[in-house]
């Protein structure tokens, strides 16, 4: 998979992308705002691993997030089930030297498009962490609305906090036809 964007490429993991991985996740700032499957400190074993892992599901749903073919990020999201299988929880992280540049906004933005285009979905969701302004940011400027505030819903270094809701329904965004 490759998505030419603007700001970045973003593409299928590659094996030699481990180190600039590791570099770049192995970041406190980053692993506060993600769940704790996401290592901290974040080993070039850790990179590894994650990106066999990545490679040898399928469907693909996990991506890199490329500047000058460096990966500097990873986007994906969770394919739900059953009576949910029109649903999928989206996540993603940037390079902490590359924030601020709308890179994120703009990756974000072209993979729900992609997500729901290749797997018939009607709602994509995220679960941001109360504290972090800059990923509800993003969610809204990628047209994703915020639903609810999930009381006391997550534990994350400790400290109970409260979950914001936000999803990016198809149905609101798809061209109106006026012929
Ligand atoms: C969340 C994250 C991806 C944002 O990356 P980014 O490069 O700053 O994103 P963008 O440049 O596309 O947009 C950031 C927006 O948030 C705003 N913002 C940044 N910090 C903010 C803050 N503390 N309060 C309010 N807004 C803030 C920016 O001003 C910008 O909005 P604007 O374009 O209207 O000015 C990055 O901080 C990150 O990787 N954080 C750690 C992992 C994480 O939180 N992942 C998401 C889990 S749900």
């Amino acid at each position: 998979m490759q998505l030419a964007l603007k700001r970045s490429v973003v593409r299928s993991w590659r094996p030699s992308d481990a180190e600039s991985l590791a570099r770049h996740a192995n970041n406190r700032k980053i692993w506060i705002n993600l769940r704790d499957a996401f290592p901290h400190p974040y080993t070039l074993h850790d990179a590894r691993d994650f990106i066999r892992a990545i490679r040898s599901r399928s469907p693909e749903t996990t991506f890199a997030i490329t500047v000058d073919d460096e990966a500097v990020g990873s986007l994906g999201f969770v394919l739900h089930h059953d009576v949910e299988r029109v649903s999928a929880e989206i996540g993603y992280w940037l390079a902490e030297p590359l924030w601020g540049r709308g890179i994120i906004t703009e990756a974000l933005a072209a993979v729900t498009e992609y997500a729901i285009q290749q797997h018939a979905l009607t709602r994509i969701y995220a679960v941001p962490f109360a504290w972090n302004a800059a990923s509800c940011r993003v969610l809204e400027k990628a047209g994703y609305v915020l639903e609810a505030r999930l009381r006391h819903s997550a534990v994350k270094n400790g400290e109970l906090t409260d979950q914001m809701q936000y999803a990016f329904i198809a149905a609101d965004h798809q061209a109106v036809d006026i012929t």
